[in-house]
């Protein structure tokens, strides 16, 4: 099922995110959703506080080559559990975007290497160990839930010019 996505500067996109206590039908339907709802939007990540569950679970699927359109199977998604960063190096620079925030799209720096230890949706312990734009992707997505939207990585500057223009942004579509 598609639900709404909590859009910035909603309050619960502060919120630090619970651990998963219990890999039942109830997070499989949470995880369910949170892909009808990645996919419905042309997203490439979700994390569950971005449709307004506190729990610290999240889904990756990037499209395969280069071309965005082409489609996200269900069976490519990465679905990730209470994760834990094991190692985290280097330094890169990429374009992101987030669903939260629809319409932007600003370079953000972060490492250029993770090594990530985290549950699958059976609670089955899984590694990820990857630099390519995956490794961006869950830490964008980590961040979320840790309370923290990609924005927030700006400069001051940069910072003050976003704020300014999403402000003017949803007056406009009030
Ligand atoms: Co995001």
């Amino acid at each position: 099922m598609v639900r709404d996505i909590v859009i910035y500067p909603d309050k619960r996109l502060k919120l630090i995110s619970k651990e998963v206590t219990t890999f039942d039908s109830e997070l499989h339907a949470l995880l369910d959703d949170m892909y009808d709802t990645m996919v419905a939007k042309n997203g490439v990540g979700l994390a569950a506080i971005q449709i307004g569950v506190d729990k610290r679970a999240l889904i990756i699927n990037l499209p395969e080559g280069d071309n965005e359109d082409e489609l996200q199977l269900r069976e490519n998604t990465i679905e990730i559990i209470n994760p834990i960063f094991v190692q985290k190096e280097g330094l890169c620079k990429h374009q992101e975007g987030c669903l939260s925030i629809p319409g932007v799209y600003e370079d953000v720096e972060r490492a250029e290497h993770v090594v990530l230890e985290y549950y699958d949706r059976h609670g089955n312990k899984q590694t990820i160990d990857n630099h390519d734009f995956l490794a961006i992707a869950i830490q964008h997505e980590i961040d979320h839930l840790e309370g923290k939207v990609f924005i927030e990585k700006l400069s001051l500057l940069k910072r003050k010019k976003f704020e300014k223009e999403w402000k003017k942004r949803r007056n406009n579509t009030l």
